[in-house]
């Protein structure tokens, strides 16, 4: 798609996990090797690595730190332990049905194997983790695809939160299009969000377009209805962390907010997503859980409190958008409209769709 490759949240080396510590961004690009799996955890919660896609890969990574010391055990023991580890990964954040996808998926891949012993079966986990790797970059180009001709010279796309490079293995999802737009000439222009409480969009997203020379103007989040208002917005595109099969999406807190603005001012709202993030068995926003996260990320920009002491806090990291206020869902084969019960089931029923 680019020519120079973003910058890598996740790879496997000397048989460790490193990943790229995304609290430092922008001011420090610091990689970090994990330990364990309970470093593996900590860095899913502390949001080191986020974004859907990315919790999913690394936590199919980390999964691999459970067991490595027991290749010299019986199958089931191994076994025992490899379900106790994706237990314990899936914990770590309950939105983003990627983490759990991913982990479900490296069960079921042992579960199947014909590898006779434990050696063998740690040796294909790994060859899978990489697949879910490989994989994701792929969704990301198709996602970016499949989103392009939404695009026009010069167009100005409001977005939130991070569904970019930094939150997938390559391009993104929202920003794989706006990737793919600027290869091509087309000079599109991001309104980036600031999305408070922990500012990925100004931390994050503003950080990765810039790397990649695209105009972006950072506003904070309370700026978006005087931009609609006055049509300085063509349209919105934004990530999402769990699509439910009626085509209500979990995404970053104040999503929701987005979409309300969108549809009074007649701007087109898009989710982009993978299918990795579609989930056939939940069947709406309402059986989606959300995370709720430590009342001090409000508290404060930073380490830096801004609130009086003693004053309450409310923190839900995500929050629900109606399949009704979608525009259309990108994914990595269509742009899905609506009715979406009907056309997720059709999408998801494909089977050139990465398997789930
Ligand atoms: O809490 P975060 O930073 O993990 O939230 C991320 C988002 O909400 C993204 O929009 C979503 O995960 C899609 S990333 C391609």
């Amino acid at each position: 798609m680019k020519e120079s490759k973003p910058v890598e949240t996740i790879r496997w080396e000397d048989d460790q996990l490193i990943l790229l510590d995304q609290t430092r961004l922008p001011h420090q690009v610091v990689f970090e090797a994990q330990r364990d799996i309970e470093h593996v955890w900590d860095s899913i919660k502390k949001l080191k690595v986020r974004g859907a896609p990315a919790i999913g890969v690394a936590a199919a990574y980390g999964l691999l730190y459970t067991v490595r010391d027991h290749v010299d055990t019986e199958r089931d023991t191994f076994m025992d332990h490899l379900r106790r580890g994706a237990d314990f990964l899936k914990s770590a954040r309950p939105t983003a049905v990627n983490l759990a996808w991913a982990l479900d998926r490296m069960i079921r891949h042992a579960e199947s194997s014909d590898a006779t012993d434990a050696p063998a079966l740690y040796r294909s986990l790994f060859e899978e983790a990489v697949r879910i790797h490989e994989e994701d970059r792929a969704l990301c180009r198709g996602i970016g695809e499949q989103g392009y001709p939404l695009l026009f010279p010069g167009c100005r796309v409001l977005t939130h939160c991070n569904a970019g490079g930094l939150a997938t293995s390559e391009w993104g999802t929202a920003l794989a299009p706006i990737y793919l737009a600027q290869e091509r000439g087309l000079q599109p222009r991001v309104v980036a969000c600031e999305t408070r409480p922990l500012l990925q969009g100004a931390r994050l997203t503003c950080w990765e377009l810039q790397q990649a020379g695209v105009e972006t103007t950072l506003v904070c989040d309370n700026m978006a209805a005087s931009l609609m208002a006055s049509s300085r917005i063509d349209l919105v595109i934004t990530g999402c962390d769990r699509l439910a099969a009626n085509g209500d999406a979990a995404n970053k807190i104040g999503t929701l907010g987005l979409a309300v603005l969108a549809n009074h001012f007649h701007v087109p709202f898009y989710i982009a997503c993978p299918s990795s993030t579609i989930d056939p068995d939940t069947p709406d926003g309402a059986g989606i859980v959300i995370e709720e996260r430590d009342p001090n990320e409000v508290h404060c920009v930073g380490d830096h409190r801004i609130a009086p002491e003693g004053i309450a806090a409310y923190n839900p990291a995500f929050d629900i958008t109606p399949a009704a206020l979608i525009t259309g869902i990108i994914t990595d084969q269509a742009i899905l409209r609506p009715p979406y019960e009907e056309h997720i089931r059709s999408a998801f029923a494909d089977p050139a769709l990465p398997s789930r």
